[in-house]
C-alpha cells in the first residue's frame, strides 16, 4: 500500500488506501477504530483473477470491477455505475483514475457557485489523475468530527490535451465490501412528502432520483442504506445526503461480485457539460454519515450538523417565531382590512409574525395571472405595502410576504417585454404547469431582474420575513441564451443561477427570515438551507397526513428546519376532522404557525390556540432545538420526543392514529434523556374534545416522576386509556386521531 488516509470523527472512521497500481481504494467506514497496525490486512487478496476481468496488463490481477474504489470512471473494466464518464473530443468514452498526489487543507475551499456545508475540522484532497486525457480530479474530504460526518465532493480539471463533454460526474461514490442491505428513501409526491420506504438490495441498481429540476417531493436526496437487522435505536446504517436543490441521483447498486455501490450527485439524465481546454467542473458537496445506533442515532449526528454547519446567519440558532399565514384563510380574496382583522387576532393570540401570502401583486385574483410583476395591487391593497406593514408592527408583529420570483404567468407584464426569458424550446409553445412558465435562471439579466425586483420590495415596506415559492417541475428545459451545444447544462445552470439569486438577496438583507417553499415541500433539502433557514415542509396540514410527513422528515433534517401550520379543519386536500389539540400538538415539532381565517374562530376555540401559543412559547428553544427521537410505538400510534441540547428539559409526544377498544395500557419510552438525572413528567393541560362541544373538558392530567435510564429503557405507563367498556375521570380519553404532549424537567 503506498498511501493511507485515515479519517477520524469522534466515533467513526473511514479509511482510504492507495494500492501499489494506484487504485483508491475504500478500506472500512464504519464505527471508530484505530489507525490499523498493517493496512493490507484491511485489502481483499487479490492472487487469481476473476471469470470475465478486464484488467491493465502492469496488474493482471487486479479488475476494476471487483475493487472498491473510491471514484471509478466508466471505460476501464468496471462494469458498474461509475461516478465518471466523459467523453474526449475523438469520441471516446474512456478514462482511468488513478492516484497522483494528496494535500491536507487549513480551510475547506469554497465550491465554485454552489453552497456548501462550513466550520470541518480537517480537510483532505486525494488528485486522481489520468495521465493518457491530461485530466484530474480532486477528491475533497471534509471532517466533522463532533457531528460524525464527513462531507465530500468531486473537482474535475481538465488539461490543455482535449476538450470534454461530461456525461456524468456524481459528487461521491462508496463502495462498500457487502451485500444484503436494505435502501432507504424518502418518498411521495405534494402533500405526502418523505414517506420513508424500506427496499431490500438484491443484484441490480436502485436508483433514488430527480428528474424535476428540483430536489422534489418525488425522491428526496436523503437515503440510508441499512446493514441487515437495523432499527430505529440498534444496528449499523450509512446516511447520505446532498447539497443541493435541483434534479439529482443516488443510485444503490448490488453486484454479483458480494459489493455493494452508492452514488450520489447530479442526476445524469439530460445532463451533459462542455469543458474548454484548461476549464474546470465542480459537483454539488455529499454528506456522508455512518451510525451504529441505529436510525435515531443517524439524526442524533445529522440533525446538529444541520443546524450548525449547513443553516447559517442571524436566524441560525434564534427561534422562530410563530406565524399567522392567510392562504388557507382567504386564498386569493382578501382586501386590507380583512388581512389586518387576521392580524389583529393573530395578535390577541400572542402570534409573533404575520404573513401576507399569494395575491399581493399585478392583477393576481386566481393563478393565472401576474408571476413576475413583483408591484403591489392596488386595488386590494390601496394604501401599499409600507403602509401594511406598518400597521401590522403595530400590533406587535413582524410582517412578512410571499414570492415566486422563478416564475413568470403568460399573462404578466413582464412576459409580454420579454417571453424569451422563460424556458421554452426554439420548435414548440413551452408546457405550463399551473398555468405559468420558468424563468431561465441561466441569463445574467433574468437573475438581475429578479434580484432587483425582489429588493425593491424588500426596501419599500419594513418586511423582516419572505416566503420563497416554487410551484412547478421544469420542462421544455432550453435557453435562448446558450447555442445548441450547452443546452445539456441548462438543469445545472439552472440551480447555479438560483444559488447566486439567493446569495445577493441573503447578503443584502441578512437579517430578513427566508423560508423555502416548493408546492408545500418539494424542494426540502441541504442546497436551500445554506440560504434558508427553514422550509414549509407540506401543503399538507392534516394531523395524521403530517404525522407521517414530519416523521420522514425528521430522518435528515431538524425541527428548526421544518415549518409546521395549524390549520382549519377539515384540512381541504384531506377533508378529514381533526381536534385542535391534535392539530396543534403535531405541529409543535417544527416551527409553528396558524394558517385560517382567525377571525372565524368562535371564543372558545380563541382560548383554546391562546393556551397552545403560551405554552408553545415557553418550550420552544426545547422543540425547534431540541434533538428528535422517534419513540418506540405500536402500529396505530406514533410517538416522539424533544430532547434539550443540555438534556434538563424534553418534550415528548403521544400520537393516535386510531384507537383499539381493547389496548388501554400504553408505556411511554423515551431517548436520550440523561440516565443519572430524575425528571417529572407532565402532560400539557388540553382539551380532549372539539372547544366548541358544551360538553368539551379538560383531558386527564398526568404527572410522574422518573429516572433518565428508566425512561430511556423501560418507559413509563401511562393512566389507562378509556375503552369500549369503561370511561371516568381517571382515565385518558382518547379516540382516533388524538394525542398528549408531555414536558419533562430535570429536578
Ligand atoms: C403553494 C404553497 C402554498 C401557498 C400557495 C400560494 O402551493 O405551497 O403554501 O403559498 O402556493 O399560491
Amino acid at each position: 500500500m503506498r498511501e493511507l488516509f485515515c479519517l477520524q470523527t469522534d466515533h467513526t472512521t473511514y479509511l482510504v488506501g492507495v494500492s501499489d497500481a494506484g487504485f483508491v481504494e475504500q478500506l472500512y467506514y464504519g464505527a471508530k477504530i484505530e489507525t490499523p497496525l498493517d493496512p493490507g490486512t484491511l485489502r481483499e487478496k487479490h492472487a487469481a483473477p476473476y471469470p470475465m476481468m478486464v484488467y491493465d496488463r502492469e496488474a493482471p490481477l487486479l479488475g476494476q470491477d471487483d475493487l472498491c474504489l473510491e471514484y471509478s470512471a466508466s471505460g476501464r473494466g468496471d462494469f458498474r455505475e461509475c461516478a465518471l464518464e466523459l467523453e474526449t473530443q475523438w469520441g471516446s468514452r474512456t478514462a482511468d483514475l488513478r492516484y497522483r498526489s494528496h494535500f491536507w487543507l487549513p480551510e475547506k475551499p469554497a465550491l465554485p457557485g454552489l453552497p456548501s456545508s462550513y466550520g470541518s475540522e480537517q480537510n483532505l484532497v486525494i488528485t486522481l489523475a489520468d495521465e493518457a486525457l491530461d485530466v484530474t480530479v480532486e477528491l475533497h474530504y471534509s471532517v466533522f468530527p463532533s457531528c460524525d460526518v464527513i462531507t465530500r465532493h468531486a473537482l474535475l480539471k481538465n488539461g490543455q490535451k482535449t476538450s470534454l463533454k461530461l456525461h456524468r460526474m456524481y459528487s461521491a461514490q462508496l463502495d462498500l465490501a457487502e451485500t444484503g442491505d436494505t435502501f432507504v428513501t424518502f418518498d411521495g409526491g405534494w402533500a405526502v412528502e418523505r414517506t420513508k420506504h424500506e427496499k431490500p438490495l438484491s443484484p441490480g441498481i436502485y436508483v433514488n432520483d430527480s428528474k424535476t429540476g428540483t430536489s422534489s417531493a418525488r425522491h428526496n436526496p436523503f437515503v440510508i442504506l441499512a446493514r441487515p437487522h437495523c432499527t430505529e435505536d440498534q444496528g449499523d446504517c450509512f446516511g447520505l445526503n446532498l447539497v443541493y436543490s435541483g434534479s439529482h441521483a443516488e443510485a444503490a447498486e448490488e453486484t454479483t461480485l458480494g459489493k455493494t455501490r452508492l452514488l450520489t450527485g447530479l442526476n445524469p439524465a439530460g445532463f451533459c457539460w462542455n469543458l474548454a481546454k484548461g476549464a474546470s467542473f465542480c459537483t454539488p458537496e455529499a454528506v456522508l454519515c455512518f451510525s451504529d445506533g441505529g436510525f435515531n442515532g443517524l439524526s442524533a449526528r445529522l440533525h446538529p450538523f444541520v443546524r450548525s454547519h449547513i443553516v447559517r446567519g442571524h436566524w441560525r440558532d434564534r427561534e422562530r417565531p410563530m406565524l399567522v399565514n392567510n392562504w388557507e384563510g382567504t386564498f386569493f380574496d382578501f382586501d386590507e382590512e380583512k388581512l389586518l382583522n387576521i392580524a389583529r387576532e393573530g395578535a390577541d393570540l400572542g402570534l409573533e409574525l404575520f404573513v401576507l401570502d399569494d395575491g399581493w401583486f399585478g392583477r393576481r385574483d386566481d393563478d393565472r395571472t401576474s408571476l413576475g410583476d413583483w408591484t403591489v395591487d392596488r386595488r386590494k391593497l390601496p394604501h401599499g405595502l409600507k403602509y401594511l406593514a406598518e400597521q401590522v408592527n403595530a400590533l406587535g408583529l413582524l410582517f412578512g410576504l410571499w414570492f415566486e420570483p422563478e416564475m413568470v404567468s403568460e399573462e404578466s407584464e413582464l412576459y409580454r417585454a420579454h417571453p424569451d426569458w422563460a424556458l421554452k424550446c426554439p420548435e414548440r409553445l413551452p408546457a405550463q404547469g399551473r398555468t405559468q412558465l420558468v424563468l431561465d435562471l441561466t441569463r445574467a439579466e433574468v437573475r438581475d431582474y429578479i434580484v432587483k425586483s425582489v429588493s425593491q420590495v424588500l426596501e419599500s415596506a419594513n418586511i423582516q420575513y419572505v416566503k420563497w415559492d416554487m410551484n412547478r417541475h421544469l420542462s421544455d428545459v432550453s435557453s435562448a441564451a446558450l447555442p445548441p451545444e450547452q443546452q445539456g447544462e441548462v438543469l445545472h445552470r439552472y440551480v447555479l443561477g438560483l444559488y447566486e439569486i439567493y446569495e445577493r438577496l441573503t447578503d443584502r438583507f441578512p437579517q430578513v427570515l427566508f423560508e423555502g417553499c416548493s408546492s408545500g415541500g418539494n424542494r426540502f433539502d441541504l442546497g436551500i438551507l445554506c440560504y434558508m433557514p427553514q422550509i414549509w415542509a407540506s401543503d399538507n396540514t392534516d394531523a395524521l397526513c403530517r404525522m407521517e410527513i414530519q416523521e420522514g422528515t425528521s430522518y435528515a433534517y431538524p425541527q428548526s428546519t421544518m415549518g409546521a401550520h395549524v390549520s382549519a379543519t377539515a384540512f381541504h386536500t384531506a377533508g378529514r376532522f381533526t381536534l385542535w389539540e391534535t392539530r396543534f400538538n403535531v405541529a409543535a415539532f417544527g416551527c409553528l404557525g396558524y394558517e385560517l381565517d382567525l377571525t372565524k374562530l368562535t371564543p372558545e376555540e380563541k382560548a383554546c390556540l391562546k393556551r397552545q401559543v403560551d405554552w408553545y412559547r415557553a418550550h420552544r428553544k426545547t422543540l425547534q432545538f431540541g434533538q428528535l427521537y422517534r419513540l418506540p410505538a405500536p402500529k396505530n400510534q406514533m410517538a416522539w420526543c424533544s430532547v434539550a441540547q443540555d438534556k434538563k428539559a424534553a418534550v415528548a409526544g403521544f400520537f393516535q392514529k386510531s384507537m383499539r377498544p381493547t389496548l388501554t395500557h400504553d408505556t411511554l419510552t423515551l431517548r436520550g434523556l440523561d440516565g443519572e438525572t430524575a425528571y417529572v413528567l407532565r402532560s400539557r393541560p388540553q382539551l380532549q374534545e372539539a372547544p366548541e362541544r358544551e360538553e368539551a373538558s379538560q383531558a386527564l392530567e398526568e404527572y410522574y416522576r422518573a429516572r433518565g435510564d428508566q425512561l430511556n429503557l423501560a418507559g413509563i405507563r401511562l393512566a389507562q386509556q378509556s375503552s369500549a367498556t369503561g370511561w371516568n375521570e381517571n382515565m385518558r380519553a382518547m379516540g382516533d386521531l388524538s394525542s398528549r404532549l408531555y414536558t419533562l424537567e430535570a429536578e
